[in-house]
């Protein structure tokens, strides 16, 4: 039963078949040659010189030196496992996206992460966490590669190395290894002050999560729907966990690292080992698609900013359920590669310039990170719907492709089959005004706004929440060299909420400063929390 890899597509034999390389009762050498020995070098003599000839020695550990490839540039230290989506189909009217539809199960492949450290570092560190999703359906993969914190630091992608670069450990030293306690950051967002709004939510407890298990997802930027009829809606996503939300305290946080720096991903593993299998709710909050792209004042096209759940509360479109292991955490969760710009019929993006640069990014990186251009062909790479298409040649080329033109038009390889059919296309471009008649770096006045959605956060959080929050930032904050970095950071602070600024104020030893901006208007209702208390249930 020898499967067949030498399709037309290389891609025939599904993701889940691999190489095969343990077959057969003996050990052989790559090239399947039975080997007598792999413990002891070609020697002439018991004490040597060892002999070059010996081809399983060379082929060995130039094989073992080779091992390594480079971690990803962010979110290297990740944990996934397999799953499956069903679609509620309550999304008819807005996307005709195939897996959303009624009890339609799409195979998953969920990678949770910690952006900061290298791979080897631990997993409750304070920090943002990845949670990417890939869906094999069957209209293509797409990739849903979000985070634990709804908003994002900067609003264009052009200022992400610079956030990365403040947010690594520091050149010198590489000191330290998480997103806290360190001069760069600390110098960087209280500077670019669009990084507010995250940061707070990244001092509140959701920047240290007890489990993948109980964190919510969201797809950060708004995404836009396609209907069957070919009507466009705006949309943003979120997972909701059914274990609800919860998370650590900070000294939980600390004694963990220590003790288990493996925490999270143990837990995920055994979890899911033991039957416990974790599930969140795809939810979509829904927003008209106007020029304007703004909803109820809300910039849509701004990914420092959310839409409150009251304002446009989430209704529930399908179940996630993690339900297996990975079987090999390189082949899987060290070769998955998720981009923004994996969409289906149905699921199209938007103009947001963080979004933008993510559509390069994640691409460009990965023909670095996975050697070459043909990494969808890894097995954890590969869709499950049929792949045709003339990409050809290039490093670890594993399709022997049939034909003898990989071009159109062509009348030789059976003319243009690709665009038959009308109706279900991926990449369908919408028309949407473009309002500058003339170049221009500025973003819109609205994305000026820096502080009124970090205040509506703070003033949705409880008060054992709020005292947290005031511990964390006086913590990070107090191993901070730079005077000058921490009294800039309080008027930030100040910019937020004045008893905030005056508790980490005291903390810190320091004056408090008075904001420099109006406060806004927001009233401390936890009614119009970002954080909804309660979830629909389906
Ligand atoms: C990786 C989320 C912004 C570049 C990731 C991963 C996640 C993620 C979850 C890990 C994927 C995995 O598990 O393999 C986000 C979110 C963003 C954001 C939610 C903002 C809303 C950006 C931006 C850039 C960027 C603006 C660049 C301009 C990268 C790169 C990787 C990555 C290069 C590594 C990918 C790889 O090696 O496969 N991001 N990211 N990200 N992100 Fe982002």
């Amino acid at each position: 039963d020898v499967p067949t890899p030498l399709s037309a597509t290389g891609r025939t034999d599904g993701p889940s078949k691999t190489v095969r390389a343990q077959d057969g009762a003996f050990l052989t050498s790559a090239q399947g040659a039975r080997l007598p020995d792999t413990d002891h070098s070609l020697k002439a003599g018991p004490r040597g010189p060892v002999l070059l000839q010996d081809h399983h020695l060379r082929e060995k550990v130039m094989h073992f030196d080779h091992e390594r490839i480079p971690e990803r540039v962010v979110h290297a230290r990740g944990a996934a496992a397999h799953g499956v989506f069903r679609g509620y189909g309550t999304t008819a009217e807005v996307c005709k996206a195939a897996f959303l539809a009624k009890d339609v199960d799409t195979p998953v492949f969920v990678r949770f992460s910690t952006v900061l450290g290298s791979r080897g570092s631990a997993d409750t560190v304070r920090d943002t966490r990845g949670f990417a999703t890939k869906f094999y359906t069957s209209e293509g993969v797409f990739d849903l590669v979000g985070n634990n914190i709804p908003v994002f630091f900067i609003q264009d992608a052009i200022k992400f190395p610079d956030i990365i670069h403040a947010g690594k450990p520091h050149p010198d030293r590489e000191i330290p290894q998480a997103q806290s306690a360190h001069d760069t950051f600390w110098d960087f967002v209280s500077l670019h002050t669009e990084a507010t709004h995250h940061t707070l939510w990244n001092m509140s407890d959701r920047g240290i999560p007890r489990s993948f298990r109980t964190m919510e997802g969201f797809g950060v930027h708004t995404f836009r729907l396609v209907s069957a009829t070919g009507a466009t809606t705006l949309v943003k996503f979120h997972w909701k966990p059914k274990a609800g939300v919860h998370s650590l305290v900070w000294e939980e946080a600390q004694m963990i690292s220590g003790m288990d720096p493996d925490f999270h991903r143990r837990d995920l593993a055994d979890a899911i080992e033991a039957g416990a299998h974790p599930q969140w709710e795809l939810g979509i909050q829904t927003f008209p698609d106007t020029p304007e792209q703004t909803f109820q004042g809300i910039d849509l096209l701004d990914p420092t900013k959310i839409v409150p759940e009251e304002l446009a509360p989430v209704q529930p479109v399908g179940l996630l359920t993690l339900n297996a292991n990975p079987t090999n955490f390189f082949a899987e969760t060290e070769q998955v590669a998720f981009h923004v710009g994996h969409l289906v019929p149905g699921i199209d993006i938007t103009d947001d310039a963080l979004l933008a640069g993510r559509l390069f990014s994640y691409l460009d990186t990965q023909i670095t990170r996975l050697g070459g251009p043909n990494f969808p062909q890894i097995p954890i790479n590969r869709p499950h719907a049929a792949v045709n298409d003339m990409l050809r040649d290039g490093f670890h080329q594993d399709a022997v492709h049939t034909g003898v033109a990989p071009y159109k038009p062509n009348s030789l390889d059976g003319g243009c089959p690709f665009f038959a059919g009308a109706g279900d296309h991926a990449y369908i471009e919408h028309p949407t005004p473009i309002a500058a008649a003339a170049k221009v770096r500025e973003a819109s006045a609205s994305f000026d706004d820096h502080f009124s959605q970090a205040r509506l956060f703070w003033l949705s959080m409880s008060p054992a929440e709020r005292e947290h929050i005031i511990a964390a930032y006086t913590f990070e904050l107090g191993k901070c060299y730079e005077r000058a970095i921490k009294e800039r950071t309080l008027l930030v602070l100040a910019n937020i909420d004045p008893y905030l600024c005056r508790q980490v104020a005291q903390g810190l030893g320091l004056p408090t400063p008075e904001a420099s901006q109006p406060l806004t208007e927001a009233q401390p209702s936890p009614a119009l929390s970002q954080v909804s208390r309660t979830w629909p249930t389906a």
